[in-house]
């Protein structure tokens, strides 16, 4: 599945470095050529000899090795390579990748690449959410860097919570993603994605029902198809897709912005079960029990429509725009109505009456509406959903130019 692509590992300085060996293994048992890049810190945790032994290729240390600079520049090195994969990425390496240092052989290859780059976080949980961090990750997902994991879980500090690297296996199947040379190469694809949360004070929001699980296999099918998918998604119960960029929100407004940055697309698929309404005035103090008994009234103000907004025409509309349409009654009928109301290209109907089992569910049966008509799909699982989706995307984006080529 990977034979013949050549990867450059860098492998940071975190006790998630051990995994790198058996990561290396796992690539070069699918055929891919593994190249070594070892941070100074890192070798506190692997030897150079460990990693150079299941790579079967000298490991790159120092920025200064005149010997490799002879051999192999440190610009060739990064160019040379299909994907570069930062595993572990640490906080450190973030910073420095956000912020364009380049002091260090690894740091330096980063910045003289123009070839495509999949991190690996890992961290302690605090170092994970400190705002910095996030800024860091934000920034890097702008720049169309992609990442796997973390994964919540034990970490060898004693803390619990998410942080941990993801698994070899996962981080194979990212790259395998990110290299996919599939119809879908060369085209940058959206998703919305999960609920939205709307604050009604510091404490409470209002949700709905929505795991993300259509989301997350619609990205991860697109993906598999060799598109390059900026996925964003609300809070989320399903697990997030793998070799995509992500980025996370929680209210509507969020995600209408999110949405507008992560244009020009080729084509948006609005998965997401956006809240219609916000609290007015939701504040920064807890809305508390009045001792007689009043109870509070809350007002509410439309959020914006992104599936209109992204639908509208204009320079920067999508070539494809699909929407979901979650009904209870009159589905066709009211899908229908609604692609034209929205200006969408495609809609996606399903019925999610509580006993049809669709929300929170592994499966769906949805009709396609498109100009042509309502074409039902059998019922089957949000994955062959997914796939089946990607395929007719991938056939309907055919010959067309790429969007973001044209605005280049
Ligand atoms: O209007 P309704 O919520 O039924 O429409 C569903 C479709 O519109 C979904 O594709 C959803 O992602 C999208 N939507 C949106 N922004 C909103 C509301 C819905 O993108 N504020």
């Amino acid at each position: 599945m990977l034979n013949g692509r050549k990867i450059l590992l860098i492998i940071g300085g975190g006790i998630a470095a051990y995994k790198c060996l058996e990561l290396t293994r796992e690539l070069r048992k699918r055929g891919a050529e593994v190249v070594p890049v070892l941070t100074r810190a890192a070798e506190e945790f692997v030897t150079p000899l460990s990693v150079s032994a299941l790579a079967g290729q000298k490991v790159f240390r120092d920025l200064f090795d005149l010997t490799d600079e002879a051999e192999m520049g440190h610009i060739e090195l990064s160019r040379a390579a299909d994907l570069l994969v930062v595993a572990p990425a640490t906080a450190d390496l973030m910073a420095k990748m956000a912020h364009g240092h380049a002091n260090d052989l690894a740091s330096t290859v980063l910045m003289a690449t123009d070839t495509p780059v999949l991190i690996a976080p890992s961290m302690n949980v605090r170092m994970w959410q400190h705002p910095a961090t996030q800024r860091n990750l934000a920034t890097l997902a702008a720049d169309g860097i992609t990442a796997v994991g973390p994964n919540e879980g034990d970490m060898a500090c004693g803390e619990y919570g998410p942080g941990r690297m993801a698994e070899p296996l996962e981080i194979v199947e990212a790259i395998a993603a990110r290299l996919a040379a599939g119809p879908l190469a060369g085209k940058r694809i959206l998703v919305t994605s999960g609920p939205t949360h709307e604050p009604i004070d510091p404490v409470r929001y209002i949700a709905n029902r929505s795991s993300g699980a259509q989301g997350t296999a619609i990205a991860e099918a697109l993906a598999a198809l060799g598109a390059e998918v900026r996925f964003i998604t609300g809070p989320a119960t399903a697990r997030r897709p793998v070799g995509v960029t992500i980025t996370e929100v929680e209210t509507a407004a969020e995600m209408a912005k999110a949405v507008a940055d992560a244009l020009p697309a080729d084509a948006a698929i609005c998965a997401a079960a956006v809240a219609d309404w916000h609290v007015v005035g939701a504040g920064a103090s807890k809305i508390k029990k009045d001792a007689k008994g009043t109870l509070p009234s809350l007002t509410f103000a439309e959020n914006p429509d992104i599936l209109a907004t992204l639908s509208a025409p204009g320079p920067n509309r999508p070539d494809l725009v699909i929407g979901f349409a979650a009904e209870t009654d009159d589905v066709i009928a009211h899908a229908t109505a609604k692609r034209t109301r929205k200006g969408c290209d495609w809609i996606l109907a399903n019925d999610v009456r509580p006993e049809t089992g669709v929300m929170g569910g592994t499966e769906n049966a949805v009709t396609l509406i498109s100009a042509e008509g309502a074409d039902p799909w059998p019922r089957m699982t949000k994955t062959q959903t997914a796939r089946k989706l990607a395929a007719l995307i991938a056939d309907q984006l055919g010959q067309q130019t790429n969007k973001t080529d044209k605005i280049q």
